[in-house]
C-alpha cells in the first residue's frame, strides 16, 4: 500500500512538474530572417496590394469584423480591417489583429519587415509563432511588398484587440508542436497572365483553395486526402447548422465537380459572388478577382492529376 501511494505521489508530482514546465516555457520565441520588404507609396504598388488583399488573398474576410455597418452601396470588402474577429478552436481562442495603420493598436506600431514576416513566415511582431490561419508563405517579394504598401495606405482605426487565449492543451501544442516555417519556398516574380502557371501561383500563394478542398484530419488539421480532391467536412456555423463537404476540384471525369464546366462557366460561377448560406468559401472576395485570374485558376485546376473521389453532396443538413 505504501509503495502504491509512493507511485501515485510520484506520478502526480511528475504531472504537476510537467504543467509548470509547460506554463513556463510555452511562449517560445522564433528569430525569423529579415524579409527585406519595405512599403512603397506609388499608386501601382498600392493598387496591386489592394487587389490581392480584397480579392484572391481575402484578408478582410478574417480581419474586418462583420459587425461594422455597411453604408449603402458599400461592398463588404470595404470594411476596415480593425481585427478582433474571434476564432474559437478546441485549444484556444484567437483574435485577428488590427492590421490598419493605427499607431497605438494596429500595424502602425510595427516595421514593414515585422508585418511582412507575419505573412511570409508566420511569426508575429513579438516573435511568437502564429497559428496557421494564413497560407501566404510562397507569395513573391513584389506582391508581398504590394500588400504591405496597401495596408500602410488604409485608414487607421483605433481598436484594441485581446491577446490570444490558449488553454492547457493549447499551451502544450505551442510548446511542442507550433512551429513557423522559417524557410518557405518563395515564388519568383511573375507577370499576371491566363496560363496554368500563373493560376498555380494564385492558388498556392494567395487563394488557399488547397486547404479547404483537401481532406484533413479533424484533430490535427493534417492533410490526409489527395490535394484538391475534396471531401473535407466543415461545420456550418450559422443557425441552420449542418455540414459542408468540399467538392473534388481535380479533373476526374466521373467525380470532378468542374469536369464538365467551361472556362466561361467557371468564371461566371465565381462572379456570382456567393455560395449557400454559411459556406466557408470566401466567394465575395474571390468574385473580385479579374476574369483573367479566374481563367488562369481554371487552367491550373485542369492540369491536376485526376483523382476519383465521389463527394455525394456538398451540404448535409442537420438531422432533426
Ligand atoms: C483565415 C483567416 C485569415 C486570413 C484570410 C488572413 N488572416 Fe491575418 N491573421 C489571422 C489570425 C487568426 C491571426 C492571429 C493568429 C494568432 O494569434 O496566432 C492573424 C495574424 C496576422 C498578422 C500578425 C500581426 C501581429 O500581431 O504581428 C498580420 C500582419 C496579418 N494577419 C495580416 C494578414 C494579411 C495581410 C492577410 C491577407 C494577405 C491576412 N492576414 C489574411 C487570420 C487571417
Ligand atoms: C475556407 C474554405 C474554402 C476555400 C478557401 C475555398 N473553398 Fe471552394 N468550397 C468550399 C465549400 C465549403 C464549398 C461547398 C459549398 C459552396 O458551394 O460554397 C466549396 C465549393 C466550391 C466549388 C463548387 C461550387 C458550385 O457551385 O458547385 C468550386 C468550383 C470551388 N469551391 C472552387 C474553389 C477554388 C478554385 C478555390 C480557391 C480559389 C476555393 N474553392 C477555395 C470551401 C472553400
Amino acid at each position: 500500500m505504501k509503495r502504491f501511494l509512493k507511485i501515485v505521489a510520484l506520478l502526480v508530482g511528475c504531472l504537476l512538474a510537467f504543467i509548470v514546465y509547460v506554463q513556463l516555457t510555452y511562449n517560445r520565441k522564433f528569430t525569423a530572417p529579415p524579409t527585406g520588404i519595405t512599403a512603397r507609396t506609388d499608386s501601382a504598388s498600392i493598387a496591386r496590394g489592394r487587389y490581392i488583399v480584397k480579392g484572391p488573398a481575402h484578408c478582410w474576410t478574417c480581419h474586418a469584423p462583420k459587425t461594422t455597418a455597411l453604408k449603402a452601396g458599400m461592398h463588404p470588402s470595404e470594411r476596415d480591417m480593425m481585427g478582433g474577429v474571434e476564432f474559437k478552436t478546441p485549444v484556444a481562442t484567437f483574435y485577428t489583429p488590427n492590421i490598419t495603420p493605427d499607431k497605438e493598436t494596429g500595424i502602425g506600431r510595427f516595421t514593414d519587415d515585422q508585418v511582412a514576416r507575419a505573412i511570409r513566415y508566420g511569426v508575429n511582431h513579438s516573435n511568437d509563432a502564429l497559428a496557421p490561419f494564413m497560407m501566404f508563405q510562397s507569395m513573391n517579394d513584389e506582391d508581398l511588398t504590394a500588400v504591405v504598401s496597401y495596408l500602410r495606405a488604409t485608414k487607421p482605426v483605433h481598436n484594441e484587440v485581446p491577446a490570444r487565449d490558449l488553454n492547457l492543451l493549447g499551451k502544450i501544442i505551442s510548446r511542442f508542436m507550433l512551429e513557423p516555417n522559417l524557410a518557405p519556398e518563395v515564388m519568383p516574380a511573375i507577370a499576371p497572365d491566363t496560363t496554368a502557371h500563373y493560376g498555380n501561383y494564385i492558388v498556392e500563394a494567395m487563394a488557399n483553395c488547397r486547404s479547404c478542398h483537401t481532406k484533413r484530419d479533424k484533430a490535427s488539421g493534417k492533410f490526409i486526402g489527395e490535394p484538391f480532391a475534396g471531401g473535407n467536412e466543415m461545420e456550418n456555423e450559422t443557425e441552420s447548422g449542418g455540414t459542408f463537404v468540399t467538392p473534388n476540384l481535380t479533373p476526374d471525369s466521373t467525380t470532378g465537380r468542374i469536369y464538365t464546366w467551361t472556362s466561361e462557366q467557371f468564371v461566371a460561377r465565381f462572379k456570382l459572388g456567393h455560395g449557400p448560406e454559411g459556406s466557408h468559401m470566401p466567394w465575395e472576395a474571390y468574385a473580385q478577382m479579374t476574369d483573367n485570374d479566374l481563367k488562369a485558376i481554371y487552367k491550373f485546376l485542369k492540369t491536376l492529376t485526376p483523382v476519383q473521389n465521389k463527394v455525394e453532396r456538398t451540404f448535409i443538413p442537420k438531422e432533426n
